[in-house]
């Protein structure tokens, strides 16, 4: 099982890169249990700041794996661990970016629309091609994307399996930035970097309150917002920050 998530560290940034190059990176249960695992080992962890999800030049992920699922029953699907596997990552406190090069396609494409950013290679392509196979998205699919490009954009998608490119994916908001060939990954990184400079405890916070914007009503999603905003006061890190910016010098922050 080793090896199909290699994990390195970079300052506060955890790079996790999908390594199944023979399945195009296609998420075996295995492959899911490692990643999750990996992510929930990394979370509570106060080194890290921001996780950097990635897969090669050729390919981020083609989805769940075909094989896997073509031999399961009805029955298994019901039981099967990979059910728990989006609750797991949605889960994760840690800021996540997706660094998307190649085909992101099936579960593919919901990991990444699973992060909180995605950085995109220009010749990225993204789809749900689930259709295709006789299933529907099965990871998040067809309500991310239809929160995030809206109704008609999600249901074309869903309903041809049709993939589009990166430039699309951005002009539709799914993609934060779309790179020059060959420089996702750096600029995925340099993003994350940025994140992590940032105060961790706010960050985390910051992170929940905007994901509460997709999940409840505008009032509640205010008084959410407004709980964390006061839990935010409540850090040494926040003391630091207004000091440091009425001093005019650089903050250096904790995460307390
Ligand atoms: N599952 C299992 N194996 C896969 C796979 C997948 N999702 N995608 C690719 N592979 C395997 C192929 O079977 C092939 O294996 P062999 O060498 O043993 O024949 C190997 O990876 C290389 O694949 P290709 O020859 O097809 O590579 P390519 O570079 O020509 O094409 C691709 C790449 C466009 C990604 C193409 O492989 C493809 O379309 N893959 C399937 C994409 C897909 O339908 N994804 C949705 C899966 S369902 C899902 O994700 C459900 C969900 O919502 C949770």
């Amino acid at each position: 099982m080793a090896g199909l998530v290699e994990t390195s560290l970079d300052g506060h940034v955890a790079l996790l890169r999908l390594n199944r190059p023979e399945a195009r990176n296609a998420l075996s249960p295995e492959m899911m249990e490692e990643l999750a695992s990996e992510l929930e080992r990394l979370d509570p962890d106060p080194d890290v700041r921001c996780v950097v999800i990635a897969g090669s030049d050729q390919v981020f992920a083609a989805g769940a794996d075909i094989k896997s699922m073509s031999e399961r029953s009805f029955a298994e699907a019901l039981r099967h661990p990979a059910a728990s596997f989006w609750r797991r990552v949605a889960a994760i406190k840690t800021p996540l970016i997706a660094a998307v090069s190649g085909y992101a396609l099936g579960g593919g494409c919901e990991l990444a629309l699973a992060c909180d950013m995605i950085v995109a290679d220009a010749e990225a392509r993204f789809g749900q091609p689930e259709i295709t196979l006789g299933i529907i998205p099965g990871g998040g699919g067809t309500q991310r994307l239809a929160r995030v490009l809206g109704k008609q954009l999600a249901m074309e998608y869903v309903l041809t399996g049709r993939r589009f490119d990166a430039e699309m994916a951005r002009k539709m908001g799914l993609v934060n930035k779309v790179v020059k060939k060959g420089k996702w990954l750096q600029e995925a990184m340099e993003l994350a970097h940025t994140v992590a400079e940032r105060p961790p405890i706010a960050t985390r916070l910051a992170k929940q309150a905007v994901i509460g914007a997709e999940e409840t009503a505008l009032s509640a999603g205010l008084e959410n917002e407004r709980r964390l905003y006061e839990l935010a006061m409540a850090t040494e890190d926040r003391v630091e920050g207004m000091k440091a910016f009425l001093e005019k010098r650089e903050p250096k922050f904790e995460g307390r």
